[in-house]
């Protein structure tokens, strides 16, 4: 079955609700099960329900599709991307080290940070260059790595740091939120796990927040189901719904987004306003060859960073008169979406730092949505004008 079929049915099939042949899946809201001692084991067998808190019948349907969708042997569901991050950092947590990609997402650097100080584990970040990271990995690490960075949408030449993980006997961890399954699968390219943020294009309408993990092989499997059952990371049935619900069109949504996407970017690219534009898909972009290379489709995902000329003032000002896209901290939803990294995700940081990352005072983060592609540039160009008059003053 094409993956895209399957994003669109999953595995339910109305004849196993016998009863009321639900064209939907139920939404199993019981949060504890009969489950006599005497007759069955301590710990639930996969795919066993018990207490809600380790599993749940909605739930595992959209872990058996995600794992599918993702090329993986198992999926486990949890309450945010967070909480799929934190439930991998300290499960299985036999890492010495955990490396990061430097333009990664501000929340994951913090917690990362965070956990190695009470740990006594480390982090460092190194790359891009990405001659940075692949020179540093080695035995006993944990690399983490987005397949498209937030914000200046960096993409790691995954099969070379697949390949070097395997020599060295490191651990490498993808988030995919940015790509989506639709656009890259790093579990087929050798990656050991693959992390997303369903909050974003997965669930995809900017009402529920969860997170997804896939992976192959029984060991990882058992680490994280035991850490989510620990932490009491795992998703609510409801919530399983709804990015079930959102899964239906995934394809549909990130394929005509990120067509937008590249249609605006080269719009942008031609602004005398704009200073300089991140997207993968132009040929100006740092990994353009990383990107032709690993995003089949032909299709480099729908988010496109801009640098305005005029520094925070002219940022600030474009912001306000935007009248389509709404400005946000988010990606990954129906509206269109801009985001001001260098007062928000990123503004903790020290300003040289900020400079090294790319993450300037007229950096924005545009989100493509599903509008049509000619009222998103009417809105940006509309906005690009009247932020230039106030500028003027
Ligand atoms: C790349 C990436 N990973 C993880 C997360 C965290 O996901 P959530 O907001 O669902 O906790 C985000 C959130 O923006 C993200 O951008």
């Amino acid at each position: 079955m094409d993956r895209r079929t399957h994003a669109a049915r999953g595995p339910w099939r109305p004849e196993e609700e016998p009863r009321s042949m639900d064209v939907e899946p139920p939404i199993h809201i019981s949060s504890v099960y009969r489950y006599p001692p005497y007759e069955k084991p301590l710990r639930p067998r996969k795919g066993e329900v018990k207490y809600g808190r380790e599993n749940n019948p909605t739930v595992m349907l959209l872990e058996d599709q995600f794992a599918t969708l993702e090329g993986g042997d198992w999926g486990l569901a949890f309450n945010s991307g967070m909480s799929s991050l934190s439930t991998l950092l300290l499960f299985p947590g036999t890492q010495k080290r955990t490396i990061l990609q430097r333009v990664v997402y501000g929340a994951t650097r913090s917690l990362a940070e965070r956990l190695a100080e009470r740990t006594g584990s480390k982090v460092v970040l190194r790359g891009p260059p990405w001659e940075e990271l692949l020179h540093e990995a080695t035995g006993g690490d944990l690399v983490l790595v987005e397949t498209l960075g937030n914000p200046t949408l960096r993409v790691p030449p995954l099969d070379e740091l697949v390949d070097r993980c395997e020599q060295r006997g490191c651990r490498l961890v993808v988030d995919n939120t940015m790509a989506s399954p639709v656009l890259l699968r790093p579990l087929d390219h050798g990656a050991g796990l693959v992390v997303e943020s369903a909050s974003k294009y997965i669930a995809g309408h900017n009402d529920v927040l969860a997170g997804l993990i896939a992976g192959r092989g029984e060991e990882d499997y058992q680490a994280l189901w035991e850490g989510r059952r620990l932490l009491g990371t795992h998703l609510q049935p409801m919530d399983a719904f709804l990015v079930m619900r959102g899964l239906k069109t995934l394809f549909v949504r990130v394929r005509e987004a990120s067509r937008s996407a590249l249609v605006v970017a080269e719009w942008l690219e031609a602004q005398e306003d704009v200073e300089r534009v991140y997207y993968p898909g132009l040929e100006t972009h740092p990994d353009h060859e990383n990107a032709l290379a690993l995003f089949r489709e032909g299709l480099f995902g729908a988010v496109v960073s801009f640098e305005l000329r005029g520094g925070r003032r002219r940022a600030e000002a474009f912001l306000e008169s935007l009248r389509l896209a709404i400005p946000t901290a988010s990606f990954g939803g129906v509206e269109t979406m801009v985001s001001y990294p260098y007062m928000a995700s990123h503004r903790s940081l020290g300003e040289e730092e900020k400079r090294l990352l790319g993450i300037t005072p007229g950096l924005l983060r545009l989100s493509v949505g599903l509008e049509d592609v000619r009222d998103i540039i009417y809105d940006l160009e509309t906005a690009l004008k009247a932020s230039r008059r106030e500028l003027r003053g």
